[in-house]
């Protein structure tokens, strides 16, 4: 397995590995590597079935789409034979059916932060990639709290923020009306965490709080909470924290949604078809200085 830094801030590129096949001593290594590296990883020239990567994806942790489900408006975007899988795709049948969800995550977001259990790692698989346009940008959000000053940390370490799936679904061109049904809005799929969380395998500190899911913070007023939560937004998504993906075919991402936002950016009109697994995550807990 060969491991290459992609930016300062984030990311390894690794080769010469075969995740379809992976003992477990290459995996072991694996995490390592997707922990030192802040939480993603691009692994190159994978060959993966929706079973195999379902398969490797199990390794991580069990997955939503067969432990816990998505919410609602996900589920026709679920492969039917496999609905761990989630197809993120522009494309349509020749009948003119979405062969996927498009649009995915034009915003900046860490994946379903708005459950008690939100996701630990997502796996996306690039199966079908434009010739340019339909890069993915990932912002560490470890080397965005490290950033801060120590009272603006010790200050947010007291914090809480609700997240709520309406917050993306209220938004204009995240998702179409026709696509939202009224279950997505019973509740369970809006949750309060720490606005710093301890990252469970290193124990760094993390901003858990995203402009796609985020509805406000907990104890302030809307106009407090919407100020402070700007600077976050400002200060998360700042270029020295950012990793842009250029896709190549058959490339695996596995991104920790407890250390990263991420947002797809929507430049392109050629077919792009890819294959998302995500992992679930427990509780995320509040960071607590030694
Ligand atoms: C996502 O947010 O899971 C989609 C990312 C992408 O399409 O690049």
């Amino acid at each position: 397995m060969q491991c290459k830094p992609l930016s300062p801030a984030l990311g390894v590129e690794i080769t010469e590995v075969d995740v379809a096949n992976i003992n477990d001593a290459d995996f072991t290594e694996l995490r390592k590597q997707w922990n030192a590296a802040n939480g993603l990883a691009v692994i190159r020239g994978q060959r993966l079935t929706p079973q195999t990567q379902t398969e490797f994806s199990r390794r991580f942790g069990p997955l939503f789409g067969e432990d816990d489900h998505f919410q609602e408006s996900v589920k026709p975007f679920l492969m039917p034979e496999v609905p761990t899988i989630y197809r993120v795709s522009n494309k349509k049948s020749t009948s003119g059916e979405p062969l996927g969800r498009s649009r995915a995550g034009s915003y900046w977001h860490s994946d379903v932060s708005f459950r008690s259990h939100p996701a630990m790692a997502s796996l996306l698989y690039g199966i079908e990639i434009p010739a340019f346009g339909g890069d993915t940008l990932f912002a560490s959000q470890i080397a965005a709290f490290n950033a801060l000053s120590p009272s603006m940390q010790q200050m947010l370490g007291s914090l809480s923020a609700v997240h709520d799936f309406r917050v993306a679904a209220n938004a204009s061109g995240s998702y179409a009306a026709s696509d939202l049904v009224s279950e997505d809005f019973d509740g369970q799929n809006q949750y309060c965490h720490p606005v710093v969380i301890k990252h469970p395998d290193t124990g760094q500190a993390a901003l858990f709080v995203n402009e796609g899911f985020t509805s406000h913070l907990q104890g302030f007023d809307a106009a407090e909470s919407q100020m402070l939560l700007q600077f976050l937004y400002n200060h998360c998504t700042k270029q020295e924290f950012i990793y842009r993906h250029r896709w190549l075919q058959n490339d695996l991402l596995i991104w920790d949604n407890r250390a990263t936002i991420h947002l797809a950016i929507q430049d392109y009109d050629a077919d792009r078809y890819m294959h998302r697994s995500t992992v679930i995550a427990k509780t995320p807990e509040a960071f607590v200085p030694d």
